[in-house]
């Protein structure tokens, strides 16, 4: 058995009502500080700059992640029974630290770091750290297998699938939080009846053909989030904000790094060799806009005007094309209007299928229904509706970006 907190916590949250903690190592890892930093992350990036509200912390999904695979390895019967202390121990934790390494925001950021958010979660998890600490204190292969889990190459499989499968607790927490705090009604499913209808056949989570409707709300549910929330051109516009921002300051680092000695925090993203996790641990939103601030007075014009446009939210106008001469028009636009295309005209593509098959060698990351025969069926098979749209094309979005005043 592994140690207790004593009483019971319970953290009030509007998605689950409450998060509910009685092992004492999830208790240290949520107080360790590599943790406590995802409060000044925000869960969405810039996407608070179109919905207002959409100001919750990367901390929160966190919690929101660990509490459904807590749910999951408690309330699926096959799960409580099949699964030992230790595992149910290790994947709560791969569920709560999964999203430990992001940066400041989201994936704008990591157009810029050497290293992709994954990458610095697992360093963090196996690097000395305190999350690191907190697992060796409690079992010495607890940090391995947690990054064993997050990596999707568990041992067992049923492990991967509850963190990151096709119907896992990471996109079932954050399809319902981010549109809770968007104010979006699209992204709502029934989370009690998948969880309540999911059975675990060999080494497949699947869900009672009875719940098929739920995962049906789940997969409309994320397709309208990806284009209502994730990938509105508003968001990609303020990406594209920062992306150009920090190409200016690696240009600018390359060629007259004495001039950015007062934005030290962001100097460790810009050289050639990756920064490590005590540079990331330093560099949350909060010290990144500090950073913006004190660009505004920079003497390259170029830093002062993105800065400014990023901290005041002068976004880039945006249209739709289909072919690059229009994108070769616009940055020509942008020359004769005395701006450096390199830093002022910005482009993108957007897809999203709906409910890609893809199955990575192994069999359990598609979605599996349990008909009522006891045959293990893949859901576009018996939906109507999943089928009909896995057999659409994917969905393309490409669109260029410019400050309004050059056309
Ligand atoms: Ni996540």
């Amino acid at each position: 058995m592994f140690e207790k907190t004593g009483e019971k916590k319970v953290m009030r949250d509007p998605i689950h009502g409450y998060i509910h903690v009685e092992d004492k190592i999830i208790w240290d890892c949520i107080n360790a500080k590599e943790m406590q930093r995802l409060r000044r992350i925000h869960q969405l990036g810039g996407d608070f700059q179109i919905y207002h509200t959409a100001e919750h912390s990367r901390f929160s999904h966190s919690l929101g992640v660990y509490e459904i695979v807590r749910r999951m390895v408690n309330e699926i019967e096959e799960l409580r029974v099949r699964l030992s202390d230790y595992e149910k121990l290790t994947v709560m934790a791969a569920g709560l630290l999964h999203d430990i390494g992001h940066g400041p925001f989201s994936h704008a950021f990591e157009s810029v770091s050497l290293l992709s958010h994954e990458e610095y979660t697992c360093k963090i998890i196996t690097e000395n750290s305190e999350i690191h600490r907190i697992l060796e204190r409690c079992d010495v292969s607890l940090s391995k297998d947690v990054v064993d889990i997050i990596k999707g190459r568990h041992r067992n499989e049923l492990l991967n699938q509850i963190v990151s499968g096709q119907l896992d607790a990471d996109r079932m927490d954050y399809l319902l939080r981010d549109a809770y705090f968007t104010g979006t009604s699209y992204g709502n499913f029934d989370l009690e009846r998948i969880i309540r209808t999911m059975r675990i056949v060999d080494e497949r989570i699947t869900v009672k053909e009875s719940g098929i409707h739920s995962v049906e709300d789940y997969i409309m549910a994320r397709y309208h989030m990806y284009w209502q929330v994730y990938l509105h051109p508003v968001a990609r516009s303020y990406e594209g904000l920062l992306v150009m921002l920090f190409r200016r300051l690696k240009y600018l680092y390359q060629n007259d790094a004495d001039s950015l000695q007062n934005v030290e925090m962001l100097i460790p993203f810009l050289k050639d060799t990756p920064a490590g996790i005590e540079d990331l641990f330093l560099l949350d939103e909060a010290a990144a806009f500090y950073g913006f601030a004190r660009l505004r007075t920079h003497p390259d014009a170029i830093l002062r005007d993105l800065s400014s446009r990023i901290l005041d939210r002068k976004l880039f106008e945006y249209e739709t094309v289909s072919d690059e001469a229009r994108i070769e028009e616009i940055k020509h636009k942008a020359l004769q209007a005395g701006y450096s295309p390199d830093y002022y005209v910005y482009s993108d593509t957007a897809a999203q299928a709906l409910y890609s098959l893809y199955q990575r060698n192994e069999s359990g990351h598609n979605i599996w229904i349990l008909g009522e025969d006891q045959t293990v069926k893949e859901l576009s098979t018996i939906s109507p509706l999943v089928h009909a749209v896995c057999h659409e094309k994917l969905k393309e979005d490409r669109k260029v970006y410019y400050p309004k005043e050059i056309l």
